[in-house]
């Protein structure tokens, strides 16, 4: 790959659906100033976020016209004045550094996280939103003793199955709810120990199955679902929420509130990253990095595209009953 390349980014000048908004411009390449490294960018998920952001619908709102991309994974090409400690080849996942949807990112080196050669680059990828959100929601809600209870909805989701496999590291239990019935002996596969169809028999089916208490839930639905996680937790318990996949809001039982004492909290992984330190930022991603590169953290790829069809892959991200994420090749 020359390193003259121009940088073929995914940009749009106004909020809208992204297949129709989004477009695949040639831009000059940009050049390390001070204290930045220029990264070679690899791979990058399509994310509901990064959806949502070009949608103008996300929690913040980025300048227009604007290149889009949260998270992604590059390569060292070249250092800026300056920068010492990384090597031209070296890989790299850029924090808050830039858009990632494009070939070439002069990013700030100090917003710069190294990724060791072992780690597979395509699941490196999508550390920041996912597992990252996984990690923090299983860590910093509720102490969860070794072989404690959690349950989830979108259990087949990214961060679904983040959640199964940290969960599984660490010691603790997982009860899954999930809206295709069929990818029940899949999940059971990665190591769910429940798994039932998200249907009016959830909230009983879990109960039957689980005798201790479920310590904490997970919601990225909302609605009738979010209701039936309530009903699983024991008393004093959190329910999370992160994500509102099926766009309807949560209705909250006043018995549940008054007689269980139940919690309730959203997260919501950027505003952890605005107040994180570097060092803590390294002691969420160095485990997990781990837990990639030793395959225990996997999230599978329906489909890679290459950028110059940015909105081919924002169509298929948008699809339900993906058997995967998609993601951008951003060398292609
Ligand atoms: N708060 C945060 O910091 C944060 C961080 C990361 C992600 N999120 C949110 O978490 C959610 C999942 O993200 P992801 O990247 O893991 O998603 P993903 O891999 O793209 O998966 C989306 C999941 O949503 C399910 N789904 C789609 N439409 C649904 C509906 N109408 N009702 C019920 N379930 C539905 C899908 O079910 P199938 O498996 O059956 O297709 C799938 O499991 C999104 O809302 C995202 O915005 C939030």
């Amino acid at each position: 790959l020359s390193p003259h390349r121009p940088n073929l980014s995914a940009r749009f000048d106004s909020f809208g659906s992204p297949e129709e908004v989004l477009q695949a411009v040639e831009q000059p390449r940009p050049d390390p100033g001070p204290g930045q490294i220029l990264l070679r960018m690899l791979r990058a998920p399509v994310n509901p976020a990064d959806l949502n952001l070009i949608q103008g619908t996300y929690g913040v709102r980025p300048p227009l016209p604007s290149t889009a991309g949260i998270e992604g994974i590059g390569e060292v090409e070249a250092l800026g004045p300056g920068v010492t400690g990384w090597n031209p080849g070296q890989r790299a996942v850029p924090l808050k550094a830039g858009p990632t949807w494009q070939r070439w990112l002069a990013a700030d080196a100090d917003r710069c996280f190294p990724v060791p050669d072992r780690a597979d680059p395509a699941q490196a990828a999508m550390l920041s939103v996912n597992p990252s959100t996984a990690w923090r929601m299983l860590h910093d809600f509720t102490p969860l003793p070794p072989g404690a209870w959690i349950v989830q909805n979108a259990a087949n989701s990214g961060v679904g199955r983040c959640v199964i496999a940290i969960a599984r590291a660490l010691g603790w239990h997982t009860a899954n709810l999930v809206r295709r019935p069929e990818l029940i002996p899949e999940l059971q596969q990665l190591g769910a120990d429940l798994v039932v169809a998200d249907d009016e028999n959830a909230a009983g089916a879990i109960t039957k199955a689980v005798r201790d208490p479920v310590r904490l839930a997970l919601n990225a639905v909302g609605g009738n679902s979010a209701l039936t996680l309530a009903k699983v937790i024991a008393p004093g318990s959190t329910l999370v929420t992160y994500g509102g996949m099926s766009r309807q809001p949560i209705s909250i039982s006043t018995g549940q509130l008054i007689f269980k004492d139940l919690r309730f909290a959203g997260f919501w992984m950027t505003r952890w990253y605005e107040t994180a330190t570097r060092a803590q930022v390294g002691s969420l991603w160095n485990p997990l990095l781990d837990l990639i590169a030793d395959g225990k953290l996997h999230t599978p790829v329906a489909r890679v595209f290459p950028l110059s069809q940015v909105r081919e892959a924002a169509a298929a991200a948008a699809q339900s009953g993906r058997a995967g994420k998609i993601q951008l090749d951003l060398t292609a």
